[in-house]
């Protein structure tokens, strides 16, 4: 078995991390809103209102010095900016997770998906190659019975993606955004 200093070396020398979408002050402030309502119906552990982010590739352990790699390939993508609209709230019962998710899914937040992968897969980057499901996780542990509540269709306008190490301490996942990456355009209708 390892010793400590194995460990924490190996630890230091891996980064576990995933792309997503990071919301801005005020969607983040109304996806906690709909947090605590849900909350009252379903209850679980919350989401920290500070962590909340749709993921859209998740890649996992990777030694750091790849991530200047990884990070390039990211830059290199060239997608508009699009505006997704959070409008279902479901409950997988089989791991309890309550989440938002949109009748609408945008072709560009596929395509971004189906970039990053291609970028792994060019960069020789392993990674969770699952059906891509657009969902915000707002609850674990959630009592999944009780039928969701309709809830008020939420704007999210994407005007950028980002790349997040994932550090999992004692009190739970703590999450760093490394970079940001911006996508292209500025449409009138996604004015802040
Ligand atoms: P979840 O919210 O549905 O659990 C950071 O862990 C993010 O990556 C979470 O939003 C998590 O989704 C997502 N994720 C996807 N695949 C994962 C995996 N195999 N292990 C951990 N997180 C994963």
């Amino acid at each position: 078995m390892p010793d400590r200093a194995d460990l924490s070396e190996g630890a230091q020398d891996q980064a576990r991390v995933f792309f997503a979408l990071w919301p801005d002050e005020r969607v983040r402030g109304e996806l906690a809103r709909v947090t605590a309502r849900l909350h009252r119906l379903r209850g679980g552990r919350r989401t920290r209102a500070e962590t909340i982010h749709l993921t859209l590739l998740f890649v996992g352990n990777v030694p750091r010095t790849i991530l200047p790699a990884l990070q390039a390939g990211a830059a290199d993508i060239r997608l508009p900016v699009f505006e997704l609209v959070l409008d279902q709230a479901e409950c997988w019962r089989h791991n309890r997770i309550a989440f938002l998710t949109t009748s609408q899914t945008p072709a560009t937040l596929l395509d971004l998906v189906t970039n990053l992968e291609s970028r792994l897969d060019r960069l020789g980057i392993p990674f969770d190659r699952r059906p891509y499901v657009p969902h915000v996780t707002l609850l674990r542990h959630a009592d999944c019975r009780p039928d969701g509540p309709p809830i008020q269709p939420l704007r999210w306008p994407v005007r950028e993606f980002v790349l997040v190490e994932s550090r999992l301490e004692a009190q739970g996942a703590q999450y760093r955004v490394l970079n940001s990456y911006p996508l292209m355009g500025l449409s009138t209708s996604l004015s802040r």
